[in-house]
C-alpha cells in the first residue's frame, strides 16, 4: 500500500464527519432530500458581502506593479501594516508589521505556529470538546496532544490545564467563540490563563485560534487575548467571517508583548515557506486589508440558533446557550452518543458524536442550514428524544 500507516489511521479515526456525510448521502436516496435534515457540515451557508467582492474585482482591475508577484513569506508588508494598525487600535499594544504574519486560514496559521513551535514528542493541551482537526496538526509537527476536558458551562478549567502541564508543554491552544460548543470565553478565564502562565517556570504559549470571532450574538464580545495574556498568539482566519473559506485567508498575530516575539515571527515565516504554503493567497491580503471588519450576517445565525435552541430546551434537551459561532452542542438524552445519532438519523436528521471531538455523552449541530430545515426537523428532535428515554428505560 502505498499510504503510510499512520495516516490510514488518521483517515480511519477522522472521518465521523465524513461517514455521517455518506450516511446522508444514502438516505437522501432512500427518502428523497426534502426529508433529510443535515446539520453535519460547519460550512458557511451565506454569501460574502457584496462589497468583498467588490474589493476582490476593484483590486484586479487595479492592475498594481507587483500584486500578483512573489512578497515576503509572511505577506505583503503594507499589508501586514494596516492589520497591525487595526490590532494596536484594539489591545493598545504596539502591534507592527513584524508581529503580522498572512497565512492561508486559521487551518494555514496553525500548522505555521506549530511547526514553529514544536520539537519531537513536546505537549501541546487541547480542551475537549476540541475541534478534532487539531490533533492531527500537532502531530503533524511531531507533537503530541494532551487532552484535558473543560468545566462547567464548557469554559477552560484552569486547575484541571495546570495539572497536565509537563516540562515538554509548549503550548495550549483555545478556540473561542468555540466550535463545536458556540461558547465565548469571558475576560476571567484569560485573566486565568495569565495567571496561569506567569507561574509557570517554563514558557508556555498561548495560541488562540479565532475563526469565529467576528460571528458573535447581540451583546456578546469576545475579548483581545492578547490584552491578557503576554505569552499569547493570535490565529485569525476570515474563512467564516467574511463567508470565503474557499479563498484561503488569514493571519497570525504575535503579541508584541512576548518576548521572543522577533525570533517566533521570523521562524513563522520560515515555517510558512517550507510547508508549501510559500505566502498567503495575493488577491485575498489586499481584499482583507480593505474590508477587514466586513462580516457575513450574523443575525441569520443568531436567529437559527435562538429558533433551535429554544425548541431544544422546550422538548427537554439540556443545551448551553452559544454566544456566537454557528454551532449548538446539546447533551444526549442518553449517555450514548453514537446509538442517539442513529436514532436521530432514523428521524431523518444527521448530527455528528461528540466523541469525534472527544467528548461523548453530545452531539453538534450545525446552523448553517436554512431556516426551514430547522423548522421541519423539530418535530424529528421530538420523537428521537421521547423514543430514546423511553429505550433507556
Ligand atoms: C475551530 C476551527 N479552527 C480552525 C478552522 C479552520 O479554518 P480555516 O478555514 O480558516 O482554515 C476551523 C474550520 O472549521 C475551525 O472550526
Amino acid at each position: 500500500m502505498s499510504v503510510a500507516k499512520v495516516i490510514a489511521e488518521q483517515l480511519e479515526k477522522s472521518s465521523w464527519i465524513r461517514r455521517m456525510f455518506e450516511e446522508g448521502t444514502k438516505l437522501k436516496r432512500e427518502r428523497g432530500p426534502e426529508n433529510v435534515f443535515d446539520f453535519t457540515l460547519g460550512n458557511p451557508d451565506l454569501e460574502p458581502p457584496p462589497v468583498v467582492i467588490g474589493s476582490a474585482i476593484a483590486s484586479l482591475q487595479e492592475g498594481r506593479a507587483g500584486s500578483h508577484a512573489y512578497m515576503p513569506n509572511s505577506g505583503f508588508p503594507e499589508v501586514r501594516r494596516k492589520i497591525a494598525e487595526r490590532l494596536s487600535a484594539a489591545t493598545r499594544l504596539p502591534f507592527t508589521e513584524n508581529h503580522v504574519l498572512m497565512t492561508v486560514g486559521a487551518a494555514g496559521g496553525l500548522n505555521t505556529v506549530l511547526k514553529a513551535i514544536l520539537d519531537p514528542g513536546d505537549e501541546v493541551i487541547i480542551l475537549a470538546p476540541y475541534f478534532v482537526e487539531y490533533r492531527f496538526y500537532i502531530t503533524n509537527h511531531g507533537g503530541t496532544p494532551v487532552t484535558v476536558n473543560t468545566g462547567p458551562e464548557f469554559l477552560p478549567d484552569i486547575p484541571a490545564i495546570r495539572a497536565a502541564i509537563t516540562d515538554r508543554t509548549r503550548a495550549i491552544i483555545i478556540n473561542s467563540p468555540n466550535n463545536p460548543t458556540g461558547v465565548v470565553y469571558p475576560p476571567r478565564i484569560l485573566e486565568d490563563m495569565e495567571d496561569l502562565l506567569r507561574r509557570l517556570d517554563r514558557e508556555v504559549l498561548l495560541l488562540s485560534d479565532e475563526p469565529y470571532k467576528a460571528l458573535t450574538f447581540t451583546g456578546v464580545r469576545p475579548p483581545e487575548v492578547a490584552t491578557f495574556v503576554t505569552r499569547s498568539v493570535q490565529i485569525y482566519s476570515w474563512s467564516k467571517a467574511m463567508a470565503i473559506p474557499g479563498e484561503r485567508i488569514g493571519f497570525i498575530g504575535i503579541s508584541p508583548r512576548l518576548p521572543d516575539a522577533a525570533q517566533l515571527f521570523d521562524a513563522c515565516s520560515f515555517t510558512h515557506r517550507i510547508l508549501g504554503f510559500v505566502n498567503a493567497p495575493a488577491l485575498w491580503q489586499w481584499v482583507v486589508s480593505e474590508c477587514w471588519d466586513q462580516t457575513a450576517d450574523v443575525s441569520v445565525y443568531e436567529e437559527k440558533c435562538d429558533l433551535l435552541w429554544e425548541a431544544l430546551k422546550r422538548i427537554g434537551y439540556k443545551v448551553v446557550r452559544p454566544g456566537g459561532a454557528f454551532y449548538l452542542f446539546p447533551e444526549s438524552p442518553i449517555r450514548d452518543d453514537v446509538a442517539f445519532i442513529q436514532i436521530l438519523k432514523d428521524e431523518g436528521i444527521l448530527a455528528v458524536p461528540g466523541s469525534g471531538f472527544g467528548t461523548p455523552g453530545f452531539f453538534r449541530l450545525s446552523l448553517t442550514v436554512p431556516m426551514q430545515t430547522i423548522e421541519r426537523a423539530i418535530t424529528g428532535f421530538q420523537h428521537a428524544y421521547r423514543r430514546a428515554l423511553s429505550a433507556d428505560r
